[in-house]
């Protein structure tokens, strides 16, 4: 799979603004700062479509991309300690709306190799098996750790989810590294629906 005019459609604030679409939905979710944004960029073969940012917390709205044949939702991070709690509540309120209001096929849940991941992480992951979501696990940043350590770390963060560890996919967006598994994955979605 090759993309090669990705656009940005709209942002979303709040269930109000949500995309209704035919297109397959696609999402990407994970920690502040995991690198959301910048695998979407990967794969859409652009620097700047998503927008990226070295200060946690970037994204604060859902935002939609056409990818032709679906579409990926760049979702606000969770976990970002520095807010509000108000804040904290109202993206945890966007995320709950959002998953009970879309018909996602599927989500591609992000966790930086360097750290275990969080409590958030958990509930994130468990929020998923609940409403029965279904996810792959993507080990981001791989190129902050010596290849040799690599494989062993995403194990173990695999692990410390209670996931098996075959579909993981390793990815760095600073190396295009993973940039194949996602699209294999989403090539199989969508032969699937
Ligand atoms: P929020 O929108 O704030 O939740 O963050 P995000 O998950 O969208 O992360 P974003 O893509 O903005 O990346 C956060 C920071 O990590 C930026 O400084 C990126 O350049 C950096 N980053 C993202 N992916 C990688 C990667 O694969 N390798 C390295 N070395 N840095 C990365
Ligand atoms: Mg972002």
């Amino acid at each position: 799979m090759k993309i090669t005019n990705a656009k940005f459609i709209t942002s979303a604030a709040d269930r109000a603004g949500f995309l209704k679409t035919d297109k397959p939905v696609i999402c990407v979710c994970g920690k502040s700062n995991v690198g959301k944004s910048s695998i979407i960029n990967m794969l859409a073969g652009q620097k700047r479509l998503a927008k990226t940012s070295s200060e946690p917390g970037r994204t604060r709205l859902v935002n939609y991309f056409d990818f032709g044949a679906f579409v990926l939702a760049d979702l606000p991070g969770y976990g970002f300690a520095k807010v509000s709690k108000t804040e904290k509540q109202r993206w945890a309120r966007t995320l709950e709306d959002f998953f009970a209001l879309t018909d996602i096929k599927h989500v591609f849940s992000l966790v930086d190799i360097r750290h275990d991941p969080t409590e958030d992480d958990r509930v994130m992951i468990g929020y998923l098996y609940a409403r029965a979501i279904p996810f792959t696990l993507v080990v981001t940043k791989a190129d902050k750790l010596p290849k040799t350590r690599r494989i062993p770390q995403a194990v173990k963060v695999a692990q410390s989810l209670a996931l098996g560890t075959q579909s993981a996919i390793i990815s760095s967006a600073e190396y295009g590294m993973g940039k194949e598994e996602i699209f294999a994955k989403i090539e199989s979605i969508l032969s699937d629906i």
